[in-house]
């Protein structure tokens, strides 16, 4: 059975850590949208790995790891994070496949995005200025440059008409000293050589991987409320990354998605600008933001922390069809002595169950909650469910019961082994499912 993995708020859930876990029973992870935007941490003993691009699956042994057409790729950026976990002991090898449909991000697309930023002003979304948003544009708007062209080693071809065309669009838009698209154009074909066997036809490859009997786990980035279409528009990222992502950004049917767990923190987090009807100023806010470290991983940013939102999550499970939760960052909770938990919104003298879809309906609404006991005691690097804290258990059985599913994982810690895998079901089932055709390896 295939799975897949889904942040069920605003990205920075710990989607990382929960796929490295997952790796050792899959042979392949594939990452159907966004870019190098995402920061996924996962830390093994003493060594911490960031991944932005690669699949968290890289980390093991004989996994291989695909880049979705559905995903923006920056292969300098690329480059750069391979040549890091080279450092760190990591080789990529021949492990990597990254989809010639994949759309590339080149220097312009981050520029473009540092202006667009600027000229909101108040109403800036706060993005990571990696080049994601325009790179998207550019694909929706057909003008786009795909992983595929890149090989086009002609002076005057098609990458070259392309680059020449967007290059002057660039000029046009940002002013000042204009950019040669002759040496953008040679800095993009000058990455084929070292990309080239890397590339190929992602959805062909899973076909034949499925059809083999591999099992897949299909990694998302970002979060639910941050989609293009389900989250908080227009402060979101350009990407879906929800559950519909995967079909679209592999080229894989439904029914290759035989469960999708859904990454939830112990409380809330968002970085950049846009509602999060939960967030919590002043001192609240800066201790839970400190003892969770809170802070990007990929652009140091600090996050906005509030208190866990079931309201988003009962969203998220709609709109991915979750089977379960995993519940991650409890241990950050540890010192309060009374947790706020939010089941509803209150707007005007109504109770809203259901996250609103219309934004200024959002943006009156004020969280309702219910405030459980804290547990006072440390549950980090609690490794069963059993030896957590009465409190703590009662506080992770509330969530189940105000988002209506079962708790798959609480994560203790930031190590891999800081982690209670709490119910048979979703994750045993998977477990259970053992073969793993050498194939694919
Ligand atoms: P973009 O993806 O750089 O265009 O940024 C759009 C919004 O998504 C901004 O609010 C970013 O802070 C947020 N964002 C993008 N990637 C991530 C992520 O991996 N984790 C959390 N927030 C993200």
């Amino acid at each position: 059975m295939n799975i897949a993995v889904i942040g069920a708020q605003w990205g920075d859930e710990g989607k990382g850590k929960i796929v490295d876990l997952l790796t050792r029973h899959v042979s392949v992870v594939a990452r159907y949208q966004g870019g190098h935007n995402a920061g996924h941490t996962v830390n093994v003993g003493d060594a911490q790995f960031i991944l932005h691009l690669l699949p968290s699956g890289i980390l093991h042994a004989g996994v291989r790891c695909v880049i979705g057409n559905g995903v923006v790729v920056d292969p300098v950026a690329l480059f750069a994070e391979i040549e890091t976990l080279s450092r760190q002991g990591i080789d990529v090898g021949d492990r990597l496949l990254i989809s010639d449909k994949a759309h590339v991000i080149l220097p312009y697309h981050r520029e473009l995005e540092v202006l667009a930023e600027a000229r909101r002003g108040d109403r800036k979304i706060g993005t990571t200025s990696r080049g994601i948003g325009p790179s998207y544009e550019d694909k929706v708007a057909r003008r786009g440059i795909r992983i595929a062209d890149l090989g086009d080693h002609s002076d005057d071809g098609p990458l070259a008409a392309a680059i020449r065309e967007n290059v002057s669009a660039r000029n046009r838009a940002v002013g000042g000293t204009e950019v040669d698209w002759r040496v953008v154009h040679a800095e993009a074909r000058s990455v084929w050589p070292r990309l080239e066997s890397w590339v190929g036809d992602a959805s062909l490859f899973l076909a034949r991987a499925m059809d083999d009997g591999a099992r897949v786990l299909f990694e998302g980035a970002q979060g639910t409320m941050l989609d293009i279409d389900h989250g908080t528009y227009p402060f979101v990222t350009s990407s879906n990354g929800t559950v519909g992502g995967i079909c679209t950004g592999l080229g894989v049917g439904p029914k290759a998605i035989g469960g999708v767990l859904g990454i939830a923190k112990a409380y809330t987090t968002r970085v950049g600008e846009g509602p999060l009807p939960t967030e919590l100023h002043g001192d609240m806010g800066d201790q839970l933001r400190e003892s969770g470290n809170e802070y990007g991983a990929s652009t140091g940013r600090p996050r906005r922390c509030g208190w866990y939102d079931a309201v988003v999550v009962r969203y998220a499970v709609r709109v991915n069809g979750l089977d379960a939760i995993a519940v991650t960052k409890l241990d950050v909770l540890d010192a309060l002595d009374a947790i706020p938990l939010c089941t509803g919104y209150r707007y005007g003298g109504e109770l809203l169950t259901e996250f609103p879809s219309n934004g200024a309906v959002l943006a009156g609404c004020e969280p309702v909650y219910e405030t459980l006991p804290g547990w006072s005691r440390p549950t980090a690097g609690v490794r069963r469910y059993e030896d957590l804290p009465p409190e703590a258990r009662s506080y992770l059985e509330r969530i189940e019961t105000v988002t209506g599913l079962p708790i798959a994982i609480v994560s203790t810690g930031a190590d891999r082994a800081d982690t209670i895998v709490v119910r048979d079901g979703l994750i045993a089932r998977w477990q259970a499912d053992a073969a793993v055709p050498a194939s694919v390896l």
